[in-house]
């Protein structure tokens, strides 16, 4: 991974308020008194690599096309086992996607939503979406669907009985873990939704009650950078997150 200062004089300096796990400055940006940002057993170098480890973290669609070291994605997949969530439910349920077949009617879902998406985009958009490389459906090694099984007797539906969606949420926040730990293991991920959640779900042969969260494209990443992909091709920049004081 590059170093965080070999890519800091190519671009803008950063609101300052925006970077954790610096000593503290004494007021952080809320108003709120800090000793240290970074005051854990952790410690501020980790803190430092942590937040390098998400700003180099990418939505990844092109991929190398040689075959991922099992070893590193089975570590990468620990993730999983180590996520949050509703109840400790454990809701996901992952698929690797290995058969031609199957991959083809993956990527025939992707081909067929992504030409609707393209006739429902705004029109003054609509030539720079035809451009966007939108998955690494055709060049991905690993390819892994990730449904919700909100079935499951496991939590025994604890904290989910008002928010049943929490169980999706616990799937997704487990993909984002996934994705963060694969990068650290210097695999990117690429997330695809642009996809019929049915058709997939057909092609795969699993529940029909299972929803379908996630799709992932897995490789080694043809580049890095640490600035999204869509940001770079003119689609939508990052602004910054507010918070509300109440
Ligand atoms: C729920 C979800 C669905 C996404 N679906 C797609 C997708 O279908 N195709 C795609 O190219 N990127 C997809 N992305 C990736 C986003 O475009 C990407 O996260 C965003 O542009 C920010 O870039 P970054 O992840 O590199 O920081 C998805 C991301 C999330 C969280």
């Amino acid at each position: 991974m590059p170093s965080a200062s070999s890519r800091a004089a190519e671009r803008p300096a950063r609101d300052p308020s925006a970077t954790s796990c610096r000593k503290a400055q004494g007021v952080a940006a809320q108003g709120v008194a800090v000793v240290s940002a970074c005051a854990s057993e952790f410690g501020e170098e980790f803190c430092g690599d942590l937040r390098r480890l998400m700003e180099w973290r990418r939505d990844v669609r092109r991929f190398r096309i040689d075959p991922v070291d099992e070893v590193v994605l089975r570590a990468a997949l620990d993730a999983f086992d180590l996520a949050p969530s509703v109840g400790n439910s454990q809701p996901w349920r992952l698929v690797r996607v290995e058969s031609a077949q199957a991959r083809r009617m993956v990527r025939e879902s992707f081909e067929r939503c992504n030409a609707e998406a393209l006739a429902a985009t705004d029109p003054a958009r609509a030539d720079l979406y035809a451009r966007l490389k939108l998955s690494g459906l055709r060049e991905a090694p690993v390819q892994l669907a990730v449904f919700c099984d909100a079935a499951t007797d496991q939590g025994h539906g604890l904290g989910s009985r008002t928010m049943p969606e929490a169980l999706v949420h616990s799937v997704s926040g487990a993909v984002a873990l996934f994705a963060l730990c694969a990068r650290a293991h210097g695999l990117g991920v690429g997330w695809v939704s642009i996809l019929d959640p049915d058709e997939v779900t057909a092609a795969l042969d699993v529940p029909a009650d299972w929803t379908l969260v996630s799709y992932l494209c897995i490789g080694y990443p043809c580049e890095a950078d640490d600035v999204p992909e869509l940001e770079r091709a003119g689609w939508q920049s990052r602004k910054a997150t507010s918070l509300l004081m109440r």
